[in-house]
């Protein structure tokens, strides 16, 4: 394809797959009902495991599950980003976090746990993990990250769907959400390093609280009655 001089090659490229991508709506809208469906199942096994943690340990690991679907504007920015083609295929290919888990707990063994018990479900295909509890970003951050496939059953088939899981405890999503804000206003703030050296701060003093919780925890359920 000729340069324009207005758009690079790459670019025009880009700019027709959209079109070409306005045209398959229908096929866009399809797979993105998949990852929903995906996303349910997801669920449904979490709260299943929470359920049966209710009957048999009289607790729930889980405090709270956050869904949520990317959506179509970050979509389109991811492909950008790396350069990938703007195409039903390509999204389906290569975005793995279309359909995204979100699992608090209270305690972080329950992080741990919970994975081991989806992990071992004949029906769960495991991609990648990348623990950030035990191998923390620059940041500060900490979470426990699964990338899995999943089956749905559709009429006449059965598609395995890539789902994003993140486990982590209660204090580990609070910091997460004022750095994710902080890292949003970033560029508007003047003493943005001030406060990124703060967060890293709070993240350890989180993970030593994580931690006297856990045993505190541990004393109290191994307390006779
Ligand atoms: P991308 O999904 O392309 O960004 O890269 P990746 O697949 O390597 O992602 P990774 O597993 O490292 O992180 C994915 C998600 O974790 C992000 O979309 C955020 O929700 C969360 N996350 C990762 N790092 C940070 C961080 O430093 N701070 C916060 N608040 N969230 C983070
Ligand atoms: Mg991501």
């Amino acid at each position: 394809m000729q340069s324009t001089g207005v758009y690079e090659p790459h670019e025009l490229e880009q700019i027709e797959n959209i079109a070409k991508m306005i045209l398959q709506e229908n096929q866009f809208r399809t797979l993105m009902a998949y990852y929903r469906s995906a996303m349910m199942e997801i669920e449904t096994k979490f709260n299943v495991l929470n359920e049966y943690f209710s009957v048999t340990q009289d607790r729930n690991p889980i405090e709270t599950i956050k869904s949520r679907m990317k959506s179509p504007k970050s979509i389109i920015k991811k492909l950008w980003r790396k350069e990938l083609p703007f195409t039903v295929e390509s999204i389906e290919k290569n975005i793995r976090d279309i359909a995204g888990v979100r699992v608090i707990c209270a305690f972080p063994e329950d992080v741990y746990l919970l994975a081991e018990y989806l992990l071992k479900q004949d029906d769960i295909t495991l991609v990648r993990v990348k623990d950030y509890i035990k191998n923390p970003k620059k940041t500060g951050y900490r979470s426990l990250h699964l990338i899995v496939q999943v089956p749905i059953f559709l009429a006449n088939e059965k598609r395995m769907v890539h789902v994003e899981i993140q486990l982590r405890t209660i204090a580990m999503d609070f910091w997460a959400s004022l750095e994710h804000k902080m890292q949003y206003k970033k560029d508007t703030l003047d003493n943005a390093q001030e406060i990124a050296e703060e967060l890293k701060v709070c993240a350890e003093k989180i993970t030593q609280l994580d931690q006297m919780m856990q045993n505190i925890h541990n004393r109290i359920e191994q307390k006779p009655y």
